[in-house]
C-alpha cells in the first residue's frame, strides 16, 4: 500500500491545492484532490489485468474550478435540492444559497465541493485519507459552525470507503455525500447503456418539473424504476414515462431498503467483469445518469455524452426539511452526523 501527495495547482489566492494517490496495493487505486474532495480518478484492475479509470474527471484545476456537474465531488451541507432555499427549523425560517433557478442545489452558491480541505495521512493497513473543514455559522445560510471530517480508505477488499462526520454548535441540517460518475467500463467508454444495475429499493420519489420531489413515495412495481431485479441501466432509459421522459433519463430518489449498514445497489460491466457494490448507513440514494453533463474537455481531452455515467449519491431525501414524513436531515447541536458509505469492487 501506499499514499503519493504532489501538487494540483492553486487557488487564485495562492492556496495549494494537492493531489494524494492512496493504492492498496491489491489493485485500487484513487487519486483524490484537497479541492473539493474530488476523486479524480479511481482505477480498478479489470479481469484481464487492465486497470479501468471508473469515473468520469478533468484534468487540471483550472477545468474543475469551472465547476460544472460536480465531478467526483464532495458534497455538502446538504446535497440535492432545497426548495426555495428555505426551511424551518426550531420555530426559525432559514434562506439558504440559491444557485439552481430559485432553488439551493448541493450547498448553494460555495458549496463543499469548493473548498480546500485540510488533510491528514493515515498511517494504517490500508491507505487512508483525513480531509476537514470547519464550516461558519451562517456559511451559505446554515446555522451553526460545522466541525466536518470526512475519511477516505481504500480497504485490504478493494472498496473506498467514506466516511462523513460533522459536529454543530447549533441545531442545524446536514446531508453530505460523493457526487462520482461512475462509468464500469472505463471513463471515456461511452454510455452506461448495457451496464447492469440493481437497487435494493421498492420505492422512489417522483419530483416536479424542477427536480423537486412532490413529497409522493411511490412504488417501483411496474415502472422503469423497478431495478429490483438487474437490468441494463439503458432498458428504460428513453421510455416515454412520464418521469423519466421529463428528466431525459434517470434523476431521482430511492427509499433504501432495510435500516442501517446494508447493501443499496450493485452494478456491473459484464465485459470486464466489474462489478461495484454500494453500501451504506444513509435511507436513501439518487440515480443520476448525467442526463446533461455540462460541455466542456474532460480527462484525457474526452467529450462526454449524455448517459456516460451514473451517479449513486447515499442521502437523505432531497428537500427533506419540507416533508415531515422524510427521514429527518436535521443534525442537533453537539450531536454527532457519523454515516458511511462504501464502494465495493469485484472482479470475476
Ligand atoms: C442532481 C441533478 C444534477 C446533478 C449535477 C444530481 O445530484 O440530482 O439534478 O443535475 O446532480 O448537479
Amino acid at each position: 500500500m501506499s499514499i503519493t501527495k504532489t501538487s494540483f495547482g492553486e487557488m487564485s489566492d495562492g492556496e495549494k491545492v494537492y493531489s494524494y494517490l492512496l493504492d492498496n496495493g491489491n489493485g485500487l487505486s484513487a487519486e483524490i484532490l484537497t479541492y473539493g474532495g474530488i476523486i479524480k480518478n479511481l482505477y480498478v484492475t479489470d479481469k484481464k489485468g487492465k486497470k479501468t479509470d471508473v469515473v468520469l474527471g478533468r484534468d487540471t484545476l483550472e477545468d474543475y474550478l469551472k465547476n460544472d456537474g460536480y465531478l467526483g465531488a464532495l458534497i455538502g451541507r446538504h446535497a440535492n435540492r432545497i426548495a426555495r432555499g428555505q426551511f424551518e427549523l426550531g420555530g426559525e425560517k432559514y434562506s439558504v444559497g440559491i444557485n439552481e433557478g430559485h432553488n439551493s442545489l448541493h450547498g448553494g452558491n460555495v458549496g463543499f465541493d469548493q473548498k480546500v480541505w485540510s488533510t491528514k495521512e493515515k498511517d494504517a493497513a490500508e491507505p487512508s485519507l483525513e480531509l476537514s473543514i470547519v464550516s461558519k455559522d451562517g456559511e451559505e445560510g446554515f446555522p451553526g459552525k460545522l466541525d466536518v471530517t470526512v475519511t477516505y480508505t481504500l480497504t485490504k477488499e478493494n472498496a473506498l470507503k467514506i466516511n462523513y462526520k460533522a459536529v454543530s454548535d447549533k441545531d442545524t441540517v446536514v446531508n453530505m455525500t460523493n457526487h462520482s460518475y461512475f462509468n464500469l467500463a472505463g471513463h471515456a467508454s461511452g454510455t452506461i447503456d448495457n451496464q447492469i444495475l440493481q437497487i435494493n429499493s421498492g420505492f422512489y420519489t417522483p419530483n416536479d418539473n424542477e427536480c423537486m420531489p412532490t413529497g409522493e413515495v411511490l412504488s417501483v412495481m411496474g415502472t422503469p424504476f423497478d431495478f429490483r431485479a438487474p437490468k441494463p441501466i439503458g432498458q428504460d432509459i428513453n421510455s416515454d414515462f412520464e418521469q423519466i421522459e421529463m428528466f431525459g433519463g434517470y434523476d431521482h430518489n430511492f427509499a433504501i431498503a432495510g435500516r442501517g449498514y446494508r447493501k443499496a445497489a450493485a452494478a456491473k460491466c459484464l465485459e470486464n467483469g466489474i462489478t461495484m457494490e454500494v453500501y451504506t448507513d444513509k435511507p436513501a440514494m439518487q440515480l443520476y445518469t448525467s442526463n446533461a453533463l455540462p460541455e466542456g474537455i474532460y480527462k484525457g481531452g474526452e467529450r462526454y455524452n449524455i448517459h456516460q455515467a451514473f451517479c449513486l449519491e447515499t442521502q437523505y431525501f432531497p428537500n427533506a426539511m419540507a416533508h415531515s414524513h422524510y427521514p429527518s436531515p436535521i443534525l442537533k447541536k453537539d450531536e454527532e452526523y457519523n454515516f458511511t458509505t462504501e464502494y465495493r469492487f469485484i472482479v470475476k
